[in-house]
């Protein structure tokens, strides 16, 4: 059977409730992406061009400090990855978590919560950075009150 991990990163929240439900019924360890310096309200206003959020998003090599990383890695098959999407894609915490693991012959599958925006820039923005070394699953958008019907039914679905 697959060893299965469910990591996250959620700013405010919603990703975090979806990751938590998916780790219920994955039967999955969890394991939450904080970045060493918490994003607070202004970090996270998309509205000012000089937020912080809006600055790390503009620069695609920009790799915020994480607090903490994951010991051992060597023992899962399946990371499943969650993040709300900023500016069409995964935020760039997330990419300082691909970057400070190994992920060879790991399946990562990518979720998200977001207003609108699918996951399919970011599995692929994702892909780019792990390259052959990760098969990197199609994914899925969750809605922030998707039903834990709709995450099992997805679950039995990828058979992980
Ligand atoms: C900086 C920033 C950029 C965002 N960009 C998008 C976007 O491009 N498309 C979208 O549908 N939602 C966007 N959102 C909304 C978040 O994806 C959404 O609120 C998400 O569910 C928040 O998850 P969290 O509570 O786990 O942080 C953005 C939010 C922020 C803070």
């Amino acid at each position: 059977m697959s060893r299965v991990l469910v990591a996250y990163f959620s700013a405010t929240g919603a990703t975090a409730k979806v990751a938590a439900e998916l780790a219920e019924a994955e039967n999955a360890d969890c394991f939450e992406i904080r970045p060493k310096q918490p994003y607070t309200a202004e970090d996270l206003d998309y509205t000012k061009k000089d937020s912080r959020c809006n600055l790390e998003m503009a620069d695609e090599k920009c790799r915020p400090e994480m607090d903490g990383r994951i010991d051992g890695m060597s023992g899962y098959d399946v990371v499943f990855l969650g993040f709300p999407i900023w500016w069409g894609r995964e935020p760039s915490i997330v990419d300082t978590f691909l970057d400070a693991h190994y992920f060879v012959g790991k399946t990562i599958v990518p979720f998200c919560t977001s207003g609108v925006t699918g996951v399919e820039k970011a599995a692929e923005h994702i892909r780019s950075i792990v390259g052959t070394d990760a098969t990197v699953e199609e994914g899925r958008r969750l809605g922030a009150d998707a039903a834990e019907e709709d995450i099992r039914l997805w679950t039995e679905l990828l058979g992980f």
